[in-house]
């Protein structure tokens, strides 16, 4: 039988792979930093007085160990927890939480997570609500500067090479120029901007390189029309095309870069996740993963839990390991890990061109 055979092949996979080191604990990652936007905020956003994308209410973090909101946007944990229990290592604090003190060296040499909900690419994407991608860059910036101060360049480097960079960046770019006017789109199409996305992206990566990234994992924008703010905008509760549209072109400008990044720096990795087709996969195919509402957010009101945010005044739901989304934009703690578990230990046409495991092995 095919199955028979398919599943021999499997097992010579596996056992070539465990020969290669592949299934061996990985060597030890230095440290993880995180940059990025409100699916890896680990509670930047506490932090901003004024912003209104906060997420340190209830009823998010009811599923959180304590069952407190601690500003992920999340019943629970988010993927970077998921990314750090993967690497045996504790979740990278959040920048504005550690304590500015003359000698942070020990803090930043655990790994520094300096992901904000709403943050984006470009500058003006929620603008004084949250720290932008190139925000959160010149906080890396003084982290370096610390380092290479306190240990020297050569140790600093050393360190940096051995640590892993994830970021998770896009998403509020794309949703900011989906509702913009009409007006705007006709001046600014959306390949144009969709490339104009990808060019900041690129100055982006190559200053976190300049300052001593080597391996990096980047986690592609999701299914975005899917999600419940966006379906709850369509009658018939349909995805909008429009912003899956732009959603696919963006990961291809961004997984493309790497790859010219990687091909033009000898000493760069990269990882590259996916998550707009795992994702979809699990909105299709929604049983073979364990899930039963793939349309609907948890944590909400109104129809889909899409008109009113997860709000203290809102309801959630109690079956929510089989909900994809736990409010009207964020995954559920269940679909972050998944999605985690899949770029760690995934392969084509998921996560390429090698999966977190083999990455952080090289
Ligand atoms: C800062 O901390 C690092 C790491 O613990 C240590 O090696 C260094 O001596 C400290 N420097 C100062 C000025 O305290
Ligand atoms: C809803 O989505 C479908 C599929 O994308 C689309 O054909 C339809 O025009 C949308 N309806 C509205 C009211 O936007």
């Amino acid at each position: 039988m095919a199955s028979s055979s398919s599943s021999t092949l499997v097992t010579l996979v596996v056992i070539l792979c465990c020969w290669y080191g592949g299934c061996q604990a990985q060597t030890e990652v230095s440290a993880v930093y995180v940059f990025g936007d409100s699916l890896a905020d680990v509670g930047n956003n506490n932090h901003l007085g004024l912003s209104l994308l906060k997420a340190d209410f209830p009823h998010n973090g009811v599923d959180f160990p304590g069952h407190k909101a601690t500003g992920r946007f999340s019943n629970g944990k988010n993927s970077a927890d998921f990314l750090a229990e993967k690497l045996g290592r504790p979740t990278s604090p959040a920048y504005l939480s550690i304590p500015s003190s003359s000698n942070n060296t020990d803090e930043f040499l655990g790994g520094v997570n300096f992901a904000s909900g709403g943050g984006g690419v470009l500058d003006s994407t929620n603008k004084d609500q949250c720290i932008s991608f190139n925000k959160q860059i010149d906080y890396y910036s003084s982290v370096y500067a610390a380092l290479v101060q306190q240990l020297g360049s050569a140790q600093t480097q050393a360190h940096l090479s051995n640590s892993v960079f994830a970021l998770v960046i896009g998403s509020n770019d794309i949703l900011n120029y989906v509702k913009s006017s009409s007006a705007n789109k006709l001046k600014n199409p959306p390949q144009q901007f969709v490339d104009s996305l990808i060019s900041s992206l690129r100055g982006q990566l190559k200053r976190i390189y300049n300052l001593g990234a080597r391996k990096f994992v980047f986690i592609g924008t999701g299914p975005i029309g899917c999600c419940p703010a966006q379906r709850h905008q369509n009658k018939t509760r349909e995805c909008s095309v429009e912003a899956n549209y732009l959603s696919v072109q963006y990961n291809k400008g961004a997984s493309s870069l790497l790859q010219e990044m990687s091909e033009e720096l000898s000493d760069m990795s990269y990882s590259y996740f996916d998550t707009y087709t795992a994702l979809l996969e699990y909105i299709n195919n929604p049983d073979a993963y364990g899930f039963v509402e793939v349309k609907a957010a948890c944590c909400g009101l109104g129809d889909l839990n899409a008109k009113i945010a997860c709000l203290p005044i809102s309801s959630y739901c109690s079956n929510r390991k089989d909900h994809i989304f736990w409010d009207l934009f964020h995954p559920t703690e269940a679909t972050a890990e998944r999605l985690t578990s899949t770029a760690f230990d995934g392969s084509v046409p998921y996560v390429y061109p090698m999966n977190i495991r083999q990455l952080v092995a090289m």
